[in-house]
């Protein structure tokens, strides 16, 4: 069972965390699962970009990034190229480590 591990966040989880999850699952309902409550504006039908995350480990593992997807990541806040979106990141057999990212293009909005 892969592992996720996920970098510590001022907002989503001080001190970082790690747990199990299924194969198959996309990485957001995993974070969802166990209690990170990252944003998910369109409910998973990438058409945003606020649930990017980066993936430091284990990017190759995850599903392929579609046309759509690759259209939404662009718009996202602070791209780097290991950005998903999460909704759409399906994970497979090996480990993840995730950052998210400071700020979502919500957020930076808001304080324009
Ligand atoms: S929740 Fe909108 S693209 Fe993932």
């Amino acid at each position: 069972m892969p592992k996720v591990k996920v970098l510590p966040h001022p907002k989503y989880c001080l001190d970082g965390t790690a747990f199990d999850v299924q194969a198959g699952t996309t990485v957001l309902d995993a974070l969802l699962e166990h209690g990170i409550e990252l944003e998910h504006a369109c409910e998973k039908s990438c058409a945003c970009s606020t649930c990017h995350l980066y993936i430091r480990e284990g990017f190759d593992s995850l599903s392929e990034i579609s046309d759509q997807e690759d259209d939404f990541l662009e718009k996202a806040w602070g791209l780097e190229p290991d950005s998903r979106l999460s909704c759409q990141s399906v994970i497979g057999d090996e480990d993840l480590v995730i950052e998210i990212p400071k700020y979502t293009l919500n957020q930076v909005g808001e304080k324009e």
